[in-house]
């Protein structure tokens, strides 16, 4: 690879990880062309947005990307075209939510992508509950136990909870993607964030969710989430504040995996830290809760 490509590849993740992303996906071949064995590819990266500018600043030291793949071409859709809430049957919200997960265990559209993994992870939690979380999709471990953020990302969020005086029990926790999204060969434990269409393909899963549990507030956790929800892009910008989503005031904050990456970093997360804990103070107020001095002063400066 050219030091000039080297550098804006270099430029581009460090601006994807400063967006909070955790993930990039690059076009099947892109690394070799990049190398020099193949010539340019005619079209950009897939799923992404044109490099930044080689002349903008960096504005902080390179964070260490998950990881960099090429995946399968998948069809370009609009993730919220036409989302269509799901009928289902049921007493109660929690025989609806079940009806609801044997319709998405067969899901015809993610199925047909070839792009996912085959094992479906349906939410956990408590179908009356008021707060429900929304992630991106399930891990390898999330896989193995067939419930969502039960891995290192998980355990982060478990520790969220705690702090915020909860329990897993007492809260929804939902995926935009239903599906552990596939990398091809050998992909051991190493996960990656879903497309556009793997999250289009489920999307309609999480907004009958939305419609049978009825929170009082939904938090989206991360850069895709945002983007799978219609809420938009560039987690950054948007955290911290209420969306509308299906008429639920719903609060962008980083996915429990960005603060685990940036507490490998100096500075040990602390702002990242600090940043996710306002925005659970705002869903606690906006919830009622009680919140105790102790839990105000938490990454007080
Ligand atoms: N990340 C998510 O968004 N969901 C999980 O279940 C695990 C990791």
């Amino acid at each position: 690879m050219s030091n000039q490509a080297a550098g804006l590849l270099k430029h581009y993740l460090e601006q994807r990880v400063l967006a909070g992303q955790t993930h990039v996906v690059l076009k099947p071949g892109l690394l070799d062309q990049m190398q020099g064995r193949k010539k340019p590819a005619a079209q950009p990266l897939s799923q992404a947005r044109p490099a930044a500018k080689p002349e903008s600043k960096v504005e902080r030291a390179s964070t260490p990307i998950a990881a960099t793949f090429d995946r399968p071409a998948t069809r370009k859709a609009s993730i919220m075209e036409s989302p269509a809430l799901i009928t289902v049957s049921g007493n109660s919200k929690a025989e609806k939510l079940a009806a609801l997960a044997a319709i998405a265990e067969q899901s015809p559209q993610a199925r047909e992508l070839g792009t996912l993994r085959e094992t479906m992870v349906f939410s956990v939690g408590d179908p009356e509950a008021q707060i429900m979380f929304i992630g991106e999709a399930p891990g390898d471990e999330e896989e193995l136990q067939r419930e969502p953020f039960v891995g290192p990302a998980g355990q982060k969020l478990t520790g969220i909870l705690t702090a915020m005086g909860l329990k897993r029990s007492d809260v929804y926790l939902s995926s935009i993607c239903k599906f552990r999204p596939a990398i091809n060969g050998d992909q051991g434990s190493t996960n990656r964030a879903p497309t556009d269409a793997e999250m289009a393909a489920c999307v309609s899963y999480v907004l009958t969710e939305i419609a049978i549990v009825a929170p009082k507030i939904i938090i989206a956790l991360g850069a895709s989430v945002c983007k799978g929800l219609g809420i938009g892009e560039g987690v950054m910008r948007l955290r911290g504040k209420f969306y509308d989503v299906q008429g639920i005031p719903t609060m962008v904050t980083y996915h429990p995996s960005y603060i685990l990456r940036e507490e490998r970093l100096a500075g040990g997360g602390l702002r990242a830290k600090r940043e996710v804990w306002e925005d659970m103070l705002k869903v606690m107020e906006k919830n009622g809760m009680t919140i105790s001095e102790k839990q105000r002063g938490y990454f007080k400066k």
